[in-house]
């Protein structure tokens, strides 16, 4: 049972007994202080009891107070102005807690924080870039953003399937396939005849012939009738483009630890017409000039006309709505979801709010199954508009985590030189490459994702402030402690003593781990654990400068304060690691 819950419990005993079984139930009304000097809860009840009671507040609270057994949870309470009841937690209990969470096995170090009782299917959504054309910056922060997602959720404990729905699949295999055919038919029947750079290159040039050839344009639609239509040769060009991509792809899943199964929208072709079928037999679609149609509640055009969604073009042809309502339909029916997250750039906001509607109205979606767009802004660059290169070009992706290694490693070089310290290639090549990838992680991770942000290396890469590198620098600092002191955390065995504020400010503060995690389950908002691990690191920091370690009065007190570092550092790892960062022992 959590603190809070024994706390309501032992309040509403009290209540009981000083005033009757009827207030049994009441809410305490238990707050969190946000000022240490008034301890660490607020209990308001007495307050919203004086009228009931014909009483005053202050009396109220005192004879609640009188029959209140707090056992050694927390100090002798205080009343303070109208009738607040401040409550501070005993240090001894503090101290056994941190003790609980220190004898966590550390294999597997989840620092004791059990699983959800209720685990659920999940299916995460995320990354999902398009076949032949740039991964852009905007996958990459549905990439980071979704596997950090995944990765929580699975640390709770939950079955998580995780879903490339990449873009493989519409009218651009039409233009690429007809260009291809006539500048580089190699690259339709040979394996790894062009890169993806090339390809992306041809994907340009074809989309230019497309928009102003109207012969180009015709051959393009019938290719498009091939693929569907499962002709062999264009299927096995459709297949060769799309392994191309994918090796591409795969390299920044390798660089950056990602697991991800790739199900792209081509998975959904068989399914496409019953989704049609069924919402006319619904009678939910509608035809207009020969499309299938769907009305929406609230969404109207610039007239105030009501705004349909298209299930079905004119041609016959579907659309990347129809394949995601055959993607809900298959994710709750096959894949027995109980939750579906979709992480996707907030431009998408409204297609997914099209398509759960749809999909609600038809009845696919019960009531118990939460379906949930997670969006996220724009990255833009230090000028404030799109991300781009010197010369004016996308960013590719490969070029962003390799310079960001790189320019971590050169300030790194300049750290070691200061320190007068000598490191071989390989342990400087793996801390840049560490800190360089976690900090472009951790920078976005760390900004509440539904806003845009500024992509600045000096930003991410400094090792103070909100970064990475402070974080990865905690960490490293305590394991030097126990290579300096010659000291083995593991076997740590002591009560913790709690006196100094510093102690306690960070005693309590590590014990807010799970809520922190919990924090992001919950609202899918991985920032709150970026928070939580930063104000860990200052608190650290500010108990490391106060109070000696290894130096420590006496040896009870030298072991209490090493286990608070070791529980630090483990926080840190976790903590890290469930945004997708390793940590470094040494830096
Ligand atoms: N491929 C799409 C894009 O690049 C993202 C797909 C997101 N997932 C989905 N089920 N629609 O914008």
């Amino acid at each position: 049972m959590s603190a809070v819950t024994d706390l309501k419990t032992r309040i509403q005993r009290a209540l009981a007994a000083a005033f009757g079984e009827d207030f049994a139930q009441t809410d305490p009304m238990i707050a969190a202080t946000n000022d240490p000097k008034y301890g660490d809860y607020q209990v308001n009840v007495a307050m919203s009891l004086s009228k009931k009671l014909g009483k005053p507040p202050r009396q109220i609270a005192q004879d609640l107070m009188d029959n209140l057994d707090l056992g050694d949870t927390f100090e002798a309470p205080e009343i303070a102005g109208p009738g607040f009841i401040n409550l501070r937690y005993t240090a001894q209990y503090l101290g056994q807690r941190l003790q609980t969470m220190s004898k966590a096995d550390r294999n597997h170090d989840r620092l004791g924080i059990p699983n959800v009782t209720n685990p659920k299917k999940v299916i995460v959504d995320f990354s999902s870039p398009n076949i032949a054309k740039e991964m852009h910056v905007g996958h990459l922060r549905s990439t980071i953003i979704g596997d950090c997602i995944a990765r929580v959720l699975e640390f709770q404990g939950h079955d998580v399937l995780r879903l490339n729905h990449v873009g493989d699949w519409g009218t651009q295999f039409g233009m690429l396939i007809t260009y291809l055919k006539e500048v580089a038919p190699e690259a339709l029947t040979t394996a790894n005849a062009i890169d993806l750079g090339d390809l992306v290159a041809f994907y340009k040039k074809a989309k230019a012939r497309f928009d102003e050839d109207e012969a180009f344009q015709l051959t393009a639609r019938e290719e498009v009738v091939r693929l569907q239509n499962g002709n062999e040769d264009t299927l096995k060009a459709w297949r060769l483009l799309c392994e191309q991509s994918r090796k591409e792809f795969q390299v920044i899943y390798d660089l950056l630890d990602i697991q991800v199964n790739e199900r792209g929208e081509s998975f959904y072709n068989p399914y496409l017409a019953d989704v049609i079928k069924d919402l006319k037999t619904l009678g939910l679609s509608v035809e207009d000039q020969g499309a299938q149609c769907v009305f929406l509640d609230g969404f109207t055009n610039r007239e105030g006309q009501p705004l349909p969604l298209m299930v079905q073009k004119s041609d016959g042809g579907f659309n990347y709505a129809t394949t995601d309502l055959a993607a809900i339909r298959y994710r709750l029916n096959e894949d027995k979801a109980q939750r579906v997250i979709y992480v996707t750039d907030s431009g998408q906001a409204n297609h997914f709010e099209q398509v759960f509607q749809v999909a609600r109205k038809a009845k696919w979606i019960p009531e118990t199954v939460e379906i949930t767009h997670v969006p996220f802004g724009l990255v833009q660059g230090e000028d404030g508009k799109k991300l781009k290169t010197r010369s004016g070009d996308t960013v590719r992706l490969r070029d962003l985590l390799d310079e960001s290694i790189e320019k971590f490693g050169a300030i790194h070089d300049a750290r070691l030189v200061a320190e007068e310290r000598s490191e071989t290639e390989e342990f400087k090549s793996n801390v840049a490459r560490i800190a360089g990838l976690g900090a472009v992680k951790y920078a976005d991770l760390s900004q509440n994702r539904t806003s845009s942000y500024i992509f600045s290396y000096d930003k991410m890469l400094a090792d103070k402030g909100n970064t990475a590198p402070y974080m990865l620098y905690v960490y490293a600092r305590v394991q030097s402690i126990s290579r300096r002191g010659e000291i083995d955390f593991a076997t740590l065995e002591t009560p913790v003593q709690l006196q100094e504020p510093s102690e306690l400010a960070l005693a309590k503060h590590l014990l807010q781990m799970e809520a922190a995690i919990g924090a992001v389950a919950d609202e899918l908002l991985p920032n709150r654990l970026c928070q939580y691990l930063f104000e860990l690191s200052q608190k650290f920091n500010t108990f490391y400068d106060a109070c000696p370690v290894l130096k420590a009065e006496d040896e009870g007190l030298r072991s209490s304060r090493l286990m608070l570092c070791d529980l630090t550092a483990r926080c840190v790892k976790l903590g890290l690691n469930l945004l997708g960062i390793e940590v470094l022992e040494r830096m």
